[in-house]
């Protein structure tokens, strides 16, 4: 087999949309965006075979973000399109961030897994999901129906909420379905405010903890030290310091990196995992957007 047909051994599943972000009185940037979508290019851009697999429109943007994700080296084999109106988030205000969805009968929602390249479970090794794509029926429940698949055929399962305002009311069943059959949960401080809302942080970490206890919990902290529970046990560490351009992606690029981690280096310990991911996450900072950073760059802040 060649190395254009390998499989991938990395599939981040949905949450490929284009944001459109208010830059003046009437004036707009658009940028190919999506948790998920970030996910896949980063670990894409640390060095392994990976997928961002979901279904696309036929449009501009649609175009823009096939581009992209041909430029981000991921398998196209994973990327459906579909005559439907694409899936855009349109932050309207910056400061702070507000913004609302479009995208009723979208072409995301079509993502059909039957279509995917014979093989392709067998070969997987991770798959990640998480955020709006799980809200968005009928595709939450294609993935997480491809979800439950995938890890009973033994490929693990990385899960990131990442809490935006369509969950705000009844996505409790979600978020359980979702943690029980994660082997990864990750979770930034603010995940948890908003998830549990009442609840002090610790709380919130052992109700998360609770629902799975045998998956490793990444809790992140911005610039503050961040948590890894592995069963018993926890580890704590604090990013590297850079000059941040901004944090966009930052999350992303911090499970991306955990998960590079634990595919292409599995000898190494959990310490070891876990400043790996916060150097990915602090590397993405240096750089506005949603920055994937090389293997270089991450390395030169682990040694730093
Ligand atoms: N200001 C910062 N300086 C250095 N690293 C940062 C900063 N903000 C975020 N990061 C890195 O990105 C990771 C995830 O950031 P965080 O803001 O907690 O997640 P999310 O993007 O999901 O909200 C952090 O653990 C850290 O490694
Ligand atoms: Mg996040």
């Amino acid at each position: 087999m060649s190395a254009s047909n390998e499989l991938p051994v990395f599939i981040s599943a949905g949450d490929i949309l284009t944001d459109l972000v208010r830059t003046g009185d009437s004036s707009w940037l658009s940028r190919p965006g999506g948790a998920g979508w970030n996910v896949a290019r980063a670990v894409a851009r640390l060095g392994l075979p990976t997928a961002s697999a979901g279904s696309l429109g036929v449009d501009w943007f649609s175009d823009e973000l096939w581009d992209a994700s041909v430029a981000a080296g991921l398998d196209m084999r994973f990327m459906q399109r579909v005559s439907r109106p694409p899936l855009l988030a349109i932050v309207h205000e910056t400061h702070p961030p507000t913004y609302f969805f479009m995208g009723d009968n979208g072409a995301d929602l079509a993502f059909d897994p039957a279509h995917l390249p014979a093989g392709w479970m067998e070969h997987a090794k991770w798959a990640h999901f998480g955020c709006i794509s799980l809200v968005r029926q009928p595709l939450g429940e294609t993935l997480a129906t491809l979800a439950a698949d995938l890890r009973a055929r033994g490929v693990k399962i990385s899960f990131d909420p990442n809490y935006r305002n369509l969950m705000e009311h009844g996505y409790e069943p979600t978020l359980r379905r979702m943690a029980a059959l994660a082997d990864l949960i990750k979770v930034s401080d603010e995940d948890l405010r908003m998830l549990f809302k009442g609840l002090s942080e610790a709380d919130a970490l052992t109700r998360i903890h609770e629902m799975n206890p045998a998956a490793t919990v990444l809790l992140t902290r911005g610039s503050d030290t961040a948590t890894l529970i592995v069963g018993d046990e926890r580890f704590e560490a604090r990013p590297p310091r850079v000059e941040v351009a901004d944090t966009v992606g930052a999350g992303d690029a911090s499970i991306g990196g955990l998960l590079y981690s634990l595919m292409a280096a599995p000898q190494r310990g959990w310490p070891e995992h876990l400043a790996f991911a916060l150097a990915a996450g602090a590397a993405a900072c240096r750089h506005s957007g949603a920055h994937s950073p090389s293997l270089d760059e991450v390395v030169a802040l682990l040694s730093a």
